[in-house]
Formats: structure tokens, C-alpha cells, sequence
């Protein structure tokens, strides 16, 4: 009997308090619905332009040119039928912000595509090296982050390389060094020949 009580006297507490607060509720409600649809949205947007198939399809210029090359690459077809996906190599993992970061800045190339008609090849192919070169400073910037969250130094089983590759690498992982010093044009075309040696290597 006591408990019915208890029970009632909470209820009546309760519904006394939405009867005072009723906007304040109603802002609170709204707020929560509204914020998880940003949520949503924010997030389907993320997982839709990280698609393969969004990268290499949706710009003709990406089509025709980095996606082919990519698609001889062992990044896209090997033994192990695994699949590196654009994004996992050129977009932040687990850091929001710095993921928010890159897609914010990628809605600029929109303009690229439409003002600058980026999608004749023959506008595209003059700002590759240019494009590579931000590539490589990104890449500089977080020392190669993205080929680390599928490549550590310390899980390579240094003893199944060739002698020449597994030197390079016992070197690389004492400085903890970016892949790409030594692992440029791994899934796109050369765009540039490797500056002459001088007279002093020969
Ligand atoms: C999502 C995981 C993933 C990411 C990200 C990734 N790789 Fe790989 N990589 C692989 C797998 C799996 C293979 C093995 C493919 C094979 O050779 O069978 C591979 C193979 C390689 C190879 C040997 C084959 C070749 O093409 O010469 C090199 C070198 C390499 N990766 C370097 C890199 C570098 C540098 C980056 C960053 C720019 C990177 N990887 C990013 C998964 C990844
Ligand atoms: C100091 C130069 C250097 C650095 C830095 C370096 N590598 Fe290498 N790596 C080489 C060379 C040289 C080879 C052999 C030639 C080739 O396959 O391009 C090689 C080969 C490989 C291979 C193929 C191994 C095999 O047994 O065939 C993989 C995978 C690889 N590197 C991944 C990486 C990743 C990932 C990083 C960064 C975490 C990295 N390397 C950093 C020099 C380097
Ligand atoms: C294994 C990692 C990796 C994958 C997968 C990858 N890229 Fe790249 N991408 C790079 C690197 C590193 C560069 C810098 C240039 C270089 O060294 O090839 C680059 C450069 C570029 C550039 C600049 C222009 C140029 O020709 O270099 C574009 C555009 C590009 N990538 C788009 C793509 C698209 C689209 C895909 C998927 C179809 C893709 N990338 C897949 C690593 C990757």
C-alpha cells in the first residue's frame, strides 16, 4: 500500500513538473530530434562521399585518370582480394575534426570541377603535379598517418623481406620515417622523373 503511495506521489511530482516546464520540455525535445538529424545527416554525408565508388566515379577527371592507374595498383587488386579505398589513404582516420577538415576543404574542388572545368581532361592533367605536391605535404604533415593505420613498422616481420628492402626498413623505423620519402607514384602515374644523381653519386 505504501508503495502505490510513493509510486502516485512521484507521478503527481512529475507530471507537475512538465505542467511548469512544458516549453522548456518542448525546446529540450526539439533540440534532441534536430541534433541527432544533423547527426544523421552529417554522418551519411561522410560515409557517402567515402565510398570507392563516389571517389572514382562521380568526377569524370578522377574517372579517366588516378582511378585507372589505381586500378593496376596492388592497392586495388591482389592476392589477398583486399580493397584500399581511395579515402584510406587521402582522409583522416578516427580524428572528427581533422576528418571534418578534409571533407570541408574536398567541397572546394566542386568549383575545381564546374567553374574551372576540371572535368576536361585537358584543364585536369597541368594541376596533377600540383595536386601530388599537396598530396606529399599532407602526407609530410602527419607522417604518412594513413598508410600507418594499416602499416606499422614494428608488425613488419622484417625477416621475410629481401636483405635490400628489410636495411631500408629497420633504417625507416628507428626515425619512424613517412612512407612516401621513399614510396612515391605507388598507385598513380609518375608525374614527375626523379631529379638526375649528380656527379658526386657516381
Ligand atoms: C586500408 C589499408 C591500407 C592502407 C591505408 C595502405 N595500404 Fe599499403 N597495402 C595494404 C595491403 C593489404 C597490401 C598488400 C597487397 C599485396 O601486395 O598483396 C599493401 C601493399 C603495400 C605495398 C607493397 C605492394 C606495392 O604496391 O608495392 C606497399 C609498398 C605499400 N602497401 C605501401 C603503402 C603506403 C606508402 C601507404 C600510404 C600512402 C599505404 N600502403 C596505405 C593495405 C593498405
Ligand atoms: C628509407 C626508405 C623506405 C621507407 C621510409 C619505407 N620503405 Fe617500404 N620499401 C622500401 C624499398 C626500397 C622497398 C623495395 C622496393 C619497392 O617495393 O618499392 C620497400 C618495400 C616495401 C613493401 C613491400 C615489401 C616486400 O617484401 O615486398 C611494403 C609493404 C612497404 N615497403 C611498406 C612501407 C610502408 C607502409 C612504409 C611506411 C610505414 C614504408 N614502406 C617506408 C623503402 C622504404
Ligand atoms: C595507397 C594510398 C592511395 C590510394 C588507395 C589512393 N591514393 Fe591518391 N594519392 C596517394 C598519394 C601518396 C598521392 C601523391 C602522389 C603520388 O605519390 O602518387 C596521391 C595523389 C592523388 C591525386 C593528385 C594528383 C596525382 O595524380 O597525383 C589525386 C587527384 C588522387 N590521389 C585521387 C585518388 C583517387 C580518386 C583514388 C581512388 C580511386 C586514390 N587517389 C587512391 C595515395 C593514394
Amino acid at each position: 500500500m505504501q508503495f502505490k503511495e510513493t509510486m502516485n506521489g512521484w507521478i503527481q511530482g512529475l507530471l507537475g513538473f512538465v505542467r511548469n516546464n512544458s516549453r522548456l520540455l518542448i525546446v529540450a525535445v526539439v533540440s534532441v530530434v534536430v541534433g541527432i538529424g544533423i547527426a544523421g545527416t552529417y554522418g551519411s554525408l561522410i560515409d557517402y562521399t567515402s565510398h570507392l565508388e563516389f571517389c572514382a566515379h562521380t568526377c569524370h577527371e578522377m574517372e579517366a585518370t588516378v582511378y585507372q592507374e589505381y586500378t593496376h595498383s596492388k592497392h586495388f587488386k591482389n592476392e589477398f582480394g583486399v580493397v584500399v579505398a581511395c579515402p584510406q589513404c587521402h582522409v583522416p582516420h578516427n580524428d572528427w575534426p581533422a576528418t571534418f577538415r578534409a571533407k570541408f576543404f574536398a567541397a572546394f574542388e566542386l568549383w575545381n570541377h564546374f567553374i574551372d572545368k576540371e572535368y576536361e581532361l585537358k584543364n585536369f592533367e597541368p594541376r596533377r603535379v600540383m595536386l601530388a605536391k599537396k598530396v606529399w605535404d599532407e602526407f609530410a604533415r602527419t607522417n604518412a598517418a594513413t598508410c600507418k593505420s594499416c602499416h606499422q613498422y614494428q608488425n613488419m616481420v622484417l625477416t621475410d623481406q629481401r636483405p635490400s628492402i628489410r636495411a631500408q626498413h629497420t633504417d625507416a623505423m628507428k626515425k619512424d620515417e613517412n612512407c612516401l620519402d621513399c614510396h612515391k607514384w605507388l598507385v598513380h602515374k609518375q608525374l614527375i622523373k626523379p631529379a638526375a644523381p649528380t656527379s658526386f653519386e657516381f
